[in-house]
This record gives structure tokens, C-alpha cells and sequence, in this order.
């Protein structure tokens, strides 16, 4: 069956107290709305029309950089949720299949729910995914009988009774897209809140004659963000989930609830993270690579059986090729480090390509910037690179060269060649020891004078 995704995300959010539209706010890293979008993505949606409104450019600009595909529209008035769904209509003219309605602020809805919407959407007309609430406070409320739902009603427009009811609406929905406009033509405003309610289409199309079910789901996955306590809380949950996937998929964390995720961090087999690991976006680690304590890792791959921390920083554009080994306090960024290669203390490599083998010195840096622009540094396979070098970029050393240590590295050094860029040693006999004998008799006088 083909689906279109209409993902509401013109919101406000007032009680986030930002400057920046809720939906963009993230969490692992991605925007809430960006959670909402790949949720949808297991269901190969044909089209994906996202529903802007506040701060519309940015939130365009986001959903794009996820999903070039992606198609935004403007609700330039909030008027309610059968109004949102309504402005993604003239995009979706031409197309022809089920429609899923998704909110942008509700990142935690799981692939396996979405895809047992679908599988419920052969039989029913209309589905509604609700939830058994704790606290159903003001949710909407699914009134049903057996798997038929009935109607849902706003907890503004609810009785005493409804009000009691415990089966709460998500607010995700999915039906026929053509079927799914029609009945939102018929919801009208005339309630507590003077909005189109997209609830209110359950009851219209059962005095059509087209049925309406509810698929059941945790509450955890239809947590909405409106608040930033509530940004944490899905950033908590978010996180457990990541935890127990990396886990399941074949990783070992030594401490999981102090590894943090990002939305699209890939993990190999038997890969080991120790305690403290932190991902930004952007990583992949491939199979049995270690992961030491306290790194940070973003925009990078780290190959296979490589070993990198503890404590190590890995920028974006860092690739460490199979078995490399990144050290305590070392710092990559925009750096291709090849097979075998080690960079095990103290050192920044930047805009930088090291070929296999090669091994930098404790307190190496590549002097990549000069105040106006970068350069590179390359270095050939099997290089030697002494303690406590300066790289000044833009610099090659060739195959199997080395550099001294405390070598200051302006021009390139030809394959095979040693580079000596420091001050020759010059060693004064006895002068050491006449040295002291000077200094000593000197602080003895101004001791005595005093
Ligand atoms: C809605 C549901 C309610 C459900 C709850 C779940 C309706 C009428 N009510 O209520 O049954 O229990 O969600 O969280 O649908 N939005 C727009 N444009 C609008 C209005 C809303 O884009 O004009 C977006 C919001 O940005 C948000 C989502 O739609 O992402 C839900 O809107 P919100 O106003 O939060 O609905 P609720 O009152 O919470
Ligand atoms: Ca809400």
C-alpha cells in the first residue's frame, strides 16, 4: 500500500519559552521533527509533506536537510489540526493512497507501531493510534466499543463520564488521502476552542458509513514535547532506547546509562564502548573497534578493530582507517587516518591525511591554520613522526621520511628523507656545574645582607 506522511508541525510551542520553533528542537542530536519524519520513513512513504507555520524557513530548511524529497507547506494561521492536514491538500492532488498524520513534536512513535496502523488501515476506513494514559489529562478521549471507535471527543467538549475514560488519541491517524480530505471538509469550529478539531472526522465518517478502529500503543512513544522538561524527558527516553538497540545489535557498553546517543549513530559487532562515551551526529563505528572511556565522537568513522580514548576527540570528517589507534588527549578533525596508523598521545590533527602505518609522536600538531585560511598535511605510508613536532601545513611528508623530535616541519620532506627542524645541540663542558656554584653563592650574599 502506498502512504503519503502529512506531518503537523506549525506550532508555536509557547511553553518552550524559545526563540527557535519547538519542532526544531532536538533531542540525540536531531530535531523532534526529524524523529517524526524517520519514524515515518519505514512505511517508504511516497510523498512527505511537512505543515509549517512558526518560524517556517528554518523548519523548511531542517526537513529538507533530512529528506530532499520532503515537500513543506504553510499554515500561516493555526486554526486547528483538520485545518493543518487541510493545507497539505493541494500538494497532494495528484496522489493517490493511504495518508498518515504524524505530529512534529512527537518523536518517540516506534516503526513497528506505524507499521501495524497499517496493517489495521485493511480492514477499517479510518485508524486512530490511543494509548492506555496514567494521567490522561487534557488528551483527547477515544470512546469505543470493542475495536470499533466511536468518536473522540476534546477533553474541553468532554462530560464527567468521558472524561473518565483512561484511552487516550495521539493524534495519529491514518485513512484513505482522498477520504481523509473529504471528511476534513466537513469538520466545522463550532466548539470550546473555535478550532477544526481533526478528531472531529471519526464521527463523520461513521454516519457515512465508514468504519473507524484504534491501534493501541505504549504511552512512552506518544510522548509530545511542549515543554523543556518534557525535551528532557524524551532526550531520557531517546536514550534508553538507543542503549538497549546498540545492545541488541551486538555492542557491549560497559555502563550504558552514561553512553550518549545521537539519532543515527551506527554500531558494528562487537563493538566496545566504555563508560562516558558521547555521540554527536554523524558516526559510525565499524566491527570490533574500542571506544574508551570519556571520548566524543561526531561526523566520523572509525574502521575495524580500531582503538580509540580515552578521552580522545574525534571531529567531524575524521576516518580512521582498520586498527588504528587514537590515544589519550588527541584531537581529529577533517583527517584521514589510514590502516595501522597510531596517533597515541597528546596531539591535533587537522585537515590532515596519514598513511597507513605511520606513527606521530606524543605532542604532535598539524599547524593547519595560518588567521586567514586552512592547509593540509599529508603524509605518506610507514612515516616516522617525532615527539613534540609542528607540522606547518600546507606540508608532505613522503613514504617511510621521519621527522625529529622538536621539529618545526615548514617544507616537504622527499620519501626516505629525515628532517631535522630544530636548533643544533651545543654542549658546554663544566658549565653546568659553574652555573649553580654561581647562583648559590649568589642567594648565600643577599641572605646574609638581610
Ligand atoms: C491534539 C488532539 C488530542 C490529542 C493530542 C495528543 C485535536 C483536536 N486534538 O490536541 O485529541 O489527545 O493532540 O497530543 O487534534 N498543529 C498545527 N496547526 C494547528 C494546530 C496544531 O500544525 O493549527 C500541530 C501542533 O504544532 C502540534 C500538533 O499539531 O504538533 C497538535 O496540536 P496541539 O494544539 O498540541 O493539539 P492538542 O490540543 O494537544
Ligand atoms: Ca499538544
Amino acid at each position: 500500500m502506498t502512504t503519503a506522511l502529512i506531518i503537523l508541525a506549525a506550532g508555536k510551542g509557547t511553553r518552550m519559552a524559545s526563540d527557535l520553533p519547538k519542532v526544531l528542537h532536538e533531542i540525540g542530536g536531531a530535531p523532534l521533527l526529524v524523529h517524526a519524519m524517520a519514524s515515518g520513513q519505514v512505511l517508504s512513504p511516497a510523498r512527505t509533506v511537512v505543515v509549517a507555520g512558526h518560524g517556517a524557513e528554518a523548519v523548511e530548511a531542517a526537513a529538507l536537510r533530512h529528506d530532499s524529497a520532503a515537500e513543506v507547506v504553510r499554515q500561516t494561521e493555526q486554526k486547528g489540526t483538520a485545518h493543518a492536514v487541510a493545507q497539505a491538500r493541494p500538494a497532494l492532488a495528484d496522489y493517490q493512497g493511504d495518508a498518515l498524520v504524524l505530529y512534529g513534536d512527537t518523536p518517540l512513535i516506534r516503526p513497528e507501531t506505524l507499521e501495524r496502523m497499517m496493517q489495521a488501515r485493511r480492514d477499517h476506513a479510518v485508524v486512530v493510534l490511543g494509548f492506555e494514559a496514567a494521567d490522561p489529562g487534557r488528551y483527547g478521549r477515544l470512546k469505543t466499543e470493542g475495536d470499533t471507535l466511536l468518536g473522540i471527543v476534546e477533553f474541553k467538549e468532554a462530560t464527567e463520564e468521558e472524561r473518565a475514560i483512561t484511552l487516550c488519541n495521539s493524534g495519529v491517524v491514518a485513512a484513505d488521502a482522498a477520504t481523509l480530505f473529504d471528511l476534513i471538509d466537513a469538520v466545522g469550529n463550532d466548539n470550546a476552542s473555535g478550532e477544526y478539531y481533526l478528531t472531529d472526522i471519526v464521527a463523520i465518517a461513521r454516519e457515512r458509513g465508514l468504519g473507524a478502529t484504534v491501534v493501541r500503543c505504549d504511552e512512552a512513544e506518544t510522548l509530545g514535547v511542549n515543554t523543556r522538561a518534557q525535551l528532557a524527558e524524551a532526550e531520557a527516553a531517546f536514550q534508553a532506547r538507543a542503549r538497549a538497540a546498540a545492545m541488541a545489535e551486538g555492542a557491549t557498553l560497559t555502563a550504558p546509562e552514561t553512553v550518549y546517543f545521537a539519532r543515527d549513530t551506527v554500531l558494528g559487532r562487537d563493538v566496545v564502548v566504555e563508560p562516558h562515551v558521547v555521540f554527536g551526529p554523524g558516526v559510525t563505528v565499524e566491527d570490533g573497534a574500542t571506544l574508551r572511556a570519556f571520548s566524543h565522537l561526531e561526523g566520523c568513522r572509525v574502521g575495524r578493530g580500531a582503538t580509540v580514548g580515552p578521552y580522545a576527540r574525534l571531529r567531524p570528517g575524521t576516518d580512521l582507517g582498520e586498527g588504528v589507534k587514537i590515544g589519550n588527549f588527541v584531537e581529529t578533525k577533517n583527517a584521514e587516518i589510514a590502516t595501522g596508523a597510531k596517533v597515541n598521545h597528546l596531539s591535533y590533527v587537522g585537515d590532515a591525511r596519514i598513511g597507513a602505518r605511520s606513527n606521530i609522536g606524543a605532542g604532535t600538531v598539524t599547524c593547519n591554520y595560518d588567521g586567514v585560511s586552512k592547509h593540509r598535511t599529508t603524509l605518506g605510508e610507514d612515516v616516522f613522526v617525532g615527539s613534540g613536532t609542528m607540522l606547518v601545513a600546507p606540508v608532505t611528508l613522503g613514504d617511510g621520511a621521519m621527522a625529529a623530535a622538536g621539529s618545526a616541519i615548514t617544507k616537504d620532506v622527499a620519501a626516505g628523507d629525515l628532517a631535522f627542524g630544530r636548533a643544533r645541540q651545543d654542549n658546554k663542558p663544566g658549565l653546568a656545574a659553574r652555573l649553580f656554584q654561581r647562583l648559590r653563592e649568589a642567594k648565600a650574599g643577599r641572605e646574609k645582607e638581610s
